[in-house]
């Protein structure tokens, strides 16, 4: 099985000419992450990673998950960006998005670090009482903010409850091999650690460590996951352009960008792929959103948002298209229930599947959509598997990196978002950070 492009819904929006037209440009992106010479090519680790990965290192990565399943009722995940969407969003939709009411014999698994609110890390601590815990702290640099902040306060929680010793049993890092704080600090205490190699950024690093250790907590197979990435692999770095999903997304993604429709909405019709959009959106919007450039990424999941942002989808401004990811095979089966009264007047859906109704949903939606002009590319995609769910990750990650070179980026840096952090260390009166402080408050106060 493999995910396949539909192109019957974006067709009347492009002339077969300029999909002919662009092939070779997309051919001559992929010619570049192949021969690791465009920009950025230090960071193209990732593609061979489904087939060249440390196998030492994964071994231990099924022993600490084991571990971790043995010894906690929760884990918590610290990390933000590239260093927790990709667990968090392949853990929901491979298993559920109410995970934690449903993980069965599996750890409950919180994300922490991922912001500056009380009121969220309070939260998770609240879940944590009472529980025995584990914690996976998860940076690349080890010097992140929002991260650093949390490890802090459940270091502290799991060594005031176990001990040092104790602590030592249960924290988790996962960083850089050698450099950084979180590194020297890991080893001084003597917890286990994980790579993140050099050659990976945040957001291609689902398959790395970052992303593995939680999945398999959840009681994911990391080796089926790791075995469709690879499959993907091996099709699309290796297939031209008529038959390659991948380079076939990216270039219709690039026509209707030259064309004006510079929003890019990834819709599904399945709850638990919400979190699946949230890396979606941070692989695509951080790879080409830079020199003033860049479709910018955003999400819905349908039926629901049909509800509320259906409105703006449908009549709005024009500068939208839409990508649907089309999951053929559901995970549950349910049915409409007859009622001989009939009095909600279901009954000409009665002993449908839910399943069917929702495909007719897609349709009917991916219909109006066109009619009311915005391009409808379709994803296609066989199950929520472990192995399709690999394919999937290749398949978007490799998109986005020829994406990037045909939009002419480097698609693996992201300078922009240092820019809010020296402001924030300025305002907090960081050292040597002190004077520039002073003249943002000033104009602060100016305004
Ligand atoms: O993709 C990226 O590089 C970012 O989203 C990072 O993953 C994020 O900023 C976290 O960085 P770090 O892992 O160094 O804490």
């Amino acid at each position: 099985m493999s995910v396949t492009i539909n192109k019957k819904f974006v067709g009347q929006f492009i002339k077969e000419h300029e999909l002919s037209n662009i092939a070779a440009s997309a051919e001559a992106a992929l010619s570049l992450v192949r021969a690791k010479t465009g920009p950025g090519a230090d960071f193209l680790g990732w593609v061979d990673l489904p087939v060249n990965y440390d196998r030492d290192e994964f071994a231990r990565i099924k022993a600490a998950a084991q571990k971790i399943k043995k010894m906690c009722d929760v884990l918590v995940v610290i990390g933000i960006g590239g260093s927790y969407l990709g667990a968090r969003a392949f853990i929901e939709y491979i298993k559920s998005n109410n995970y934690n009411s449903l993980h069965g014999d599996c750890p409950e698994i919180y994300f922490a670090g991922n912001s500056i609110s009380a009121s969220a890390l309070s939260d998770i601590i609240k879940m944590c009482e009472g529980k025995d815990i584990c914690v996976n702290v998860v940076s690349k640099s080890g010097t992140t903010t929002e991260p650093a902040i949390a490890f802090r306060i459940f270091r502290d929680l799991v060594v005031s409850k176990y001990g040092e010793d104790g602590a030592r049993e249960r924290i988790f890092a996962t960083t850089d091999k050698a450099r950084g704080t979180l590194k020297a600090f890991a080893d001084e205490k003597g917890y286990e650690t994980f790579v993140v190699p050099d050659d990976i950024g945040g957001r291609y690093s689902v398959l790395t460590a970052v992303g593995l250790l939680p999945i398999a907590v959840a009681g994911i197979d990391i080796d089926a996951l790791m075995a469709g990435a690879a499959a993907a692999r091996e099709e699309y770095m290796s297939r031209g352009f008529s038959d390659n999903a991948a380079l076939q997304y990216a270039a219709l993604r690039n026509i209707l960008y030259r064309k004006g429709k510079d929003t890019e909405i990834l819709v599904s019709y399945e709850p638990a792929a919400q979190m699946l959009s949230e890396w979606w959106k941070q692989l695509y919007g951080e790879s080409e959103g830079k020199d003033g450039k860049g479709i910018y990424p955003s999400s819905v999941v349908f039926s629901t948002d049909l509800h509320s942002l259906g409105q703006f989808i449908q009549d709005g401004k024009r500068n939208l298209f839409e990508t649907v990811i089309d999951i053929k095979s559901p995970k549950d089966s349910l049915k409409v229930p007859h009622d001989p009264l009939d009095t909600d007047g279901l009954n000409y859906i009665a002993n449908r599947e839910l399943d069917e109704i929702n495909h007719k949903a897609m349709l009917g939606t991916l219909l109006a959509h066109v009619d009311g002009g915005v391009p409808n590319i379709v994803v296609e995609t066989p199950d929520r598997s472990e192995a399709e769910a690999g394919r999937l990750i290749y398949f978007f990650e490799l998109a986005c990196a020829v994406s990037g070179y045909m939009l002419g980026v480097n698609p693996f840096d992201q300078p922009g978002v240092e820019s809010y952090k020296k402001n924030m260390f300025a305002l907090l009166g960081k050292k040597g950070s002190e004077e520039r402080g002073r003249e943002l408050e000033a104009r602060i106060a100016a305004l």
